[in-house]
């Protein structure tokens, strides 16, 4: 049979056509995607307050985008393995994209490998994966703070009260502020990095610092408490402010402080937790450092439904070498010190 070339091309444009009109089929189908989220432990203050914003979140999304969002949230309650089980169960679920609250940061390989297998992206938020893993596949993005730039803040705030009200922060005028430290988990990237720059912080900004004593309490409030009872007896009448790496353990040396009816030592935390805001309100706490949670949660939910749905990620949350999202954090302080500060 002999075919005109115009014949051709009119075939070649239907055959264009069509396939165009099957890709926009293809999204206008979309109308539900499924995410499987797995926090490392669900009792967490922080990552609890996270949860309900990024459920809310979720909500907002399903009603903008007239898609419906299927949230599968899990608790992997500290055990990576139950953690690596239950992305196996979310990849046989069927769920498009995985949001994933590491429990071991250093080993997310299991995840990473089962993900890859199944074509499934990932995106991690808050426990930040290594570098080498991040590196091993372009469809894994994380979400957090940056540690550096949280603690620069949390130091800032103690500065800044030094240089208005040296009295209300050394509190006996000696001429030195003595400190005891409360640190997260040992093996967290916040931990390491809010501990030296904020200690860091205080000394540039010429508070005149001198360390008591410090422990490891791994973000809780009752382990904080247990040690802060030890120290004000150990070291009576000498502490003048406790540096901590989270609110929630700030929390647990103001209840120590209660328990002492002392009320004059300055405890300062980091997260702006439901608890912590109620504490800075009553002025127990004296200043937190708070991630934009709002911001934190739509960013977790935009990224994953753009992963889910095979588009590029909204320019609305800028990605940091197309893989990472910083959420902007803020100081917050007592009212009674008038030094509420925005930094974005
Ligand atoms: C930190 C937060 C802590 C704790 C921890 C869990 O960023 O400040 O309170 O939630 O994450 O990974």
């Amino acid at each position: 049979m002999k075919v005109s070339g115009k014949k051709i091309l009119l075939l070649a444009g239907l055959c264009i056509c069509l396939a165009g009109c099957t890709g926009t089929q293809r999204e206008t189908q979309r109308t539900s995607i499924r995410i499987g989220i797995s926090l490392y432990r669900g009792d967490d203050t922080f990552i609890n307050n996270l949860r309900s914003v990024v459920e809310e979140k979720a909500k907002e999304y399903e009603r903008e985008n007239h898609i419906k969002v299927t949230l599968d949230i899990q608790d992997a309650k500290g055990s990576q393995n139950t953690q690596n089980n239950q992305v196996e169960r979310f990849i046989s679920l069927g769920c498009d994209v995985l949001c994933i609250n590491p429990v071991d940061r250093m080993d997310a390989s299991v995840i990473i490998d089962q993900a890859m297998t199944a074509g499934v992206p990932v995106v991690f938020f808050n426990r930040q994966p290594v570098e080498e893993d991040m590196n091993r596949w372009d469809q894994l993005y994380y979400i957090g703070v940056d540690a550096k730039e949280t603690a620069v803040l949390q130091g800032q705030m103690v500065v800044d009260l030094y240089k208005k009200h040296p009295e209300k922060v050394d509190l006996n005028g000696d001429g030195v502020v003595s400190y005891v430290l409360l640190e997260g988990e040992s093996s967290h990237q916040d931990s390491l990095i809010r501990t030296e720059w904020s200690i860091q912080t205080l000394k540039n900004g010429g508070v005149p610092i001198e360390k008591i004593t410090g422990g490891i309490a791994n973000w809780e409030r009752s382990q904080a408490s247990a040690l802060m009872e030890q120290w004000l007896s150990a070291y009576p009448g000498t502490i003048e402010l406790v540096v901590s790496n989270n609110d929630d353990m700030a929390l647990g040396a103001i209840d120590a402080l209660d328990r002492e009816r002392i009320t004059n030592v300055n405890v300062i935390g980091i997260d702006g937790t439901t608890p912590g805001l109620e504490a800075l309100e009553s002025g127990k706490l004296l200043g937190t450092v708070s991630a934009n949670k709002e911001l934190y949660a739509s960013a977790v939910i935009e990224l994953a439904a753009s992963c889910a749905m095979g588009k590029e990620p909204s320019e609305e949350y800028p990605l940091t070498d197309g893989v990472y999202f910083w959420t902007p954090q803020e100081i917050l302080i007592g009212e009674s010190e008038q030094l509420n500060k925005e930094f974005q």
